[in-house]
This record gives structure tokens, sequence and C-alpha cells, in this order.
């Protein structure tokens, strides 16, 4: 082993590895150590290519279109979260990968993948070739000599899509018939037990998304499936193909965009969970089984337990509201939810049962007074003390809100006692918008993902919509979509420090880490999605080539690896 590289282990310390966290080792460590930014920020940019600090590079591991070696598989559109999981020998490991959507034409979109489809695979797009677009790709990884993470031919590399074979644990879609298939994979989890949590998030783009009061789905959309069947956080266990994905439905139904777990030994795990909507909620699911680290917990901790939603208080306190049929109703006003018939005071007299509240959680949520909010994107617990952090990113619209900033905000979460509680804390820890030149940080807009290193620094990647990203005046200051660093302690709390920029039209998802946190795992999504290929004449930022990088090169979304050197 390299100097260099054992040096960047001792730094890190041992064990430091949390539960859906993670950190670049040398990064989080100079930060550690109390020192300034541990790379030189840079500044917002519109140019068409992932920009790094002087000192990083990065390499392509696989492109959309991309044959999987040693399969009949490609790998998906529009990557998104990813998770690094390690094999017994270090010079292994699976790197999970969603694929949440395919940019389909829309009002301000020229519909890149539409657009792209006929030049990479040949001929024009079919629902059917949608279908295999989304889901999952499981990638066996090894790293060469040189350092380059390539993926291997092996019976762990390996997809799963709208098609693959699915079950179901809790309340819902017990006798659902042909359940199959996830789709809109946005954000997810790595679990302590070394499984991989998939959050399916906007549905409705493919299948009908309303329920009835029996929790009934109906079979429509652009891919002619149940509704009911999907909008659920989904188990997967990235060593073990034979294994088949568990959608668990006590975790409820509602555009999930990510989940993140607290699991300490002896007590129940919780689980955070935003409903990426205008006015969504925000949710947390505590288990039945207390966790035990040496007991068999795949598919089974997250399969019975209670879900709540929150109640965040204008004084800074709040609650959580438990969707269980005795919850009184209290109707947030203005909200969507079903009728209430005359005399009805519970969620049980609405519903018909407990698994037709979960499959309905929004509008359930609504009845018994949620608080709606400013679309929550990722959710994560700092893995020092335990707070939770969200990312907002962007304003609510419901009477008395409490959303207002166009450019989102993230906000702190203190739980009164441990997880499984009802009372909680809550700040606004950060608020995006311009620039904060006097404490020396770059500020930003529209927080998604988020992701916290060892350290406690918090990433932050920005998903500026692509209608007003380097179009709204509002935002042109903050040119394309990047990456931030804010350590969450020391002189430098809360000051953002500019690490990556995305290329043209794209968005940065889904950071991760191996244990030796030599390298930063992280998807380019949607590149060139307003204008499509750029094509001689037209200037950056309108479309993109990237990552080819020449005129009318199609834009390929991607995972890559970004170490230094
Ligand atoms: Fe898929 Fe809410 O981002
Ligand atoms: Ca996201
Ligand atoms: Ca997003």
């Amino acid at each position: 082993m390299a100097r260099g590289r054992r040096q960047f282990l001792t730094f890190l310390g041992a064990g430091l590895t949390g539960a859906c966290a993670g950190g670049l080792g040398p990064l989080a460590a100079a930060a550690q150590a109390g020192r300034s930014a541990p790379f030189q920020p840079i500044r917002s940019t519109t140019q068409d290519d992932l920009v790094l600090p002087s000192g990083f590079r990065y390499d392509i591991i696989a492109r959309w279109g991309d044959r999987l070696p040693g399969t009949n598989s490609r790998f998906g559109y529009n990557a998104d979260f990813t998770a690094f999981l390690p094999l017994d020998d270090p010079r292994d490991g699976v790197l999970v990968v969603n694929h949440e959507y395919v940019s389909l034409p829309e009002p301000g979109e020229i519909g890149v993948y539409t657009q792209t489809f006929p030049l990479v695979r040949g001929y024009p797009p079919r629902v059917e070739d949608e279908m295999r677009e989304v889901g999952v790709s499981v990638l066996h990884l090894r790293r060469s000599g040189a350092g380059r993470w390539e993926v291997v031919a092996s019976p762990l590399t390996r997809r799963y899509d709208a098609l693959s074979p699915m079950t179901a644990s809790g309340p819902a879609l017990q006798t659902a018939r042909g359940l199959s298939g996830t789709l809109e994979n946005c954000s997810g989890c790595h679990t302590p037990w070394q499984t991989v949590l998939t959050c399916e998030e906007n549905v409705q783009r493919c299948v009908p998304e309303a329920v009835d009061t029996a929790g009934r789905g109906t079979v429509g959309g652009r891919f002619g499936r149940d509704g009911a069947h999907y909008g659920w956080v989904v188990e997967l266990d990235p060593r073990d193909p034979g294994w088949t994905p568990v959608k668990h439905t006590m975790l409820g139904r509602f555009r999930h965009e990510n989940v993140a777990v607290r699991a300490e030994a002896g007590r129940p795990v919780a689980a955070y969970m935003g409903d990426d909507r205008t006015n969504g909620h925000v949710y947390r699911f505590v288990s039945d089984e207390r966790y035990a680290p040496t007991a068999p917990s795949r598919g089974s901790l997250l399969a019975r337990g209670r879900l709540s939603a929150a109640v965040f208080h204008a004084d800074g306190t709040g609650e959580w509201r438990a969707l269980a049929p005795e919850a009184p109703l209290a109707p947030s006003p203005g909200s969507l939810h079903p009728p209430i018939p005359r005399g009805v005071t519970t969620l049980g007299q609405v519903y018909k049962d407990l698994g037709a509240i979960v499959t309905d959680a929004f509008s359930a949520s609504n009845l018994i007074g949620a608080t709606p909010t400013g679309r929550p994107e990722d959710i994560e617990i700092h893995p020092i003390d335990r707070s939770v952090y969200i990312a907002f990113t962007a304003e609510a619209t419901a009477q008395g809100h409490l959303f207002p900033n166009l450019y989102g905000e993230i906000w702190r979460i203190v739980e009164e006692g441990d997880a499984s509680g009802t009372r909680f804390t809550w700040m606004r820890w950060k608020a995006g918008g311009p620039n904060q030149t006097p404490r020396g940080g770059r500020g930003f807009a529209a927080p998604d993902n988020l992701a916290f290193d060892p350290a406690g620094n918090l990433w932050v990647v920005t998903d500026i919509t692509t209608v007003r990203l380097n179009a709204d005046e509002r935002f042109t200051m903050f040119g394309n979509n990047g990456m931030f660093f804010v350590p969450t302690s020391g002189p430098g709390a809360g000051v953002a420090l500019q690490f990556a920029s995305a290329p043209c039209e794209a968005e940065l998802a889904g950071p991760s880490w191996p244990n030796d946190r030599e390298t930063m795992f992280l998807s380019v999504q949607h590149p060139g999605e307003g204008y499509g290929i750029r094509t001689a004449g037209v200037a950056a930022p309108r479309g993109s080539n990237w990552p080819g990088g020449r005129s009318g090169d199609p834009p390929l979304p991607s995972v890559v690896a970004i170490r230094r050197g």
C-alpha cells in the first residue's frame, strides 16, 4: 500500500462509518483538524463539464446505455443515489446506483432521452425500453493498480427494473397480484445491516397515483400498471442476487425522496423520510423490533412498526402524529384529502384499515394536520449528535406555511429523548440564497441530496430546476448545479464552499464513499435536459455534450469516481 494511502486511513481512524453517512477521507480529516477548507473551493460556472477543485479528477464508471459486463442488461438512465458495499477482497466492492426516470419532452424541455435514444441505441424508444431504464444497477467493481474502479462481469453485476420480481411486507399489498418492478428510484439508504433501501419517488409519471379509501389503485399510466404497487421504500441485498427485494409498506406510500436510518443496539430503529412534493410531509417510521447488530435484520426489521408524520409548530417545537386508525381528525386547512363523512372523528373511520391509511399517506397526513412543507428532499442523520437534517428544496404554498424561501433551506431537528418519542425541536439551520461574500462562503439554491462525512461535515448537492437554471434571473448567479461542503461545527460552521459544478442542465446526485474514503462516487443526472444535444453555433449553458465533449455528442447520464490526482 502506498504511503499516502495509509496516511489517509490513519487520519480517519477506524469504525467511523455510519449508516447513510460517509466522507471523503482527506477532506474530512483536514476539516476535523480545524484547518481551513481542505480543497481550493471553485467558483460557480456554466462550463459543460464536471468541474472539480485543483488536484481532483474524475473517471467515468458507467454511462447510460453501457452494456453491463456478463449480462444482457444496460446501465439505466438518470443515475441518482449511490451506495458502496465492500466485498472480502479489498480491491472489490459493489456499487448500487438508482435510476430515477427518463427525460421525456416537457414544457421548456426538449426531451433529451427521446432525442438521444436513437443515437445511442439505433431505434426510437418504446415504453418497454423506458421500463428497463429505471430501477437500480448493481455493479461489481474492481480497482486496478492505477486506482481506477471498473465494472466486472460477475453474478453480482445486475439490474432491477420496472419488471423485476418483488415481494411486500407490512399492512398493504398482501393480496396484490402480479407485484413486480421498481421505478422512479430517487435516493435511498445503505443500512447498518448491509442492505440498500431504494425509494420510489415520482411514480405519477408512470402509473396512476390516486387510491381510494380502501387503498385500491387503478391500472394505467405510461407503464400500464397498478399505481398502488409503486411509491414505496424497497429493500434489496446487493450482495445476494438470489434474494427478492421487499416493498416495506409500513414505511408508507408517497413520493419517497429518500430514507435515513438511525439504528442503535437495543433500541427500535427509526427511519426518516420526506414526500417530495409541494406541501408534502416529513415522516418517521419506528420499528416494533429492537436493533441487534448480530441478529438477522434483512427484510424483517422494517416490516413492523408505526408511521408518523411531522407537525412543525411556529415556536420551534414539533410533534410526531401517528398514522393509525385511532388518530383523531384535524384536517390541514385547504389540503387534499378524502371527504369526511358526517360524525366521523378518526382516520380509521375514513379508511378501510391501516393498509389503506399507509397506502394513501399524503392525504391521510393532511387529515391529521401534518405540516405542509417546501418539498422535503434528502434527510440525513448527523453521525455524531444524531440530529436530523432535512433539505427543503423550495417554497410551500399552503395556508400559513413555514417555507417562504425561494432558494430552499436546510432544517435541523433534535428529538426529545431517543428517536421513539413524540416530541422534537427544530431550527432553520441554513438558508439557501445568493453568495455570502462577507463570510467567504458560496451561496447555493435548491438543496437536494445531503451526505455527512464522519467528522460531521455536510455535503450538499443542488437541483435548481431546469426551467430556472441559467434562465431565471433570480438564479443565474449560481451558474450550473453543484456540490457544496458545509462544516457543522468549528469556525466555518454553516459556510458553504463549492466542491463541484455539474455539466450544463445536469444535477449531481448520490455522493457515497468506500470505507477507505479515497474515492467519492457521484451521479451526474440529466445533462442537457433543457436543450438537449449542443450543436455547432450554440453556446453553453444551452444544451450539453457531456461527457464526450465534442459538438454533437449526446449527453449521457453517468456515474463517476472522484479521486485525487
Ligand atoms: Fe428525485 Fe426529489 O428528487
Ligand atoms: Ca433527489
Ligand atoms: Ca431532485
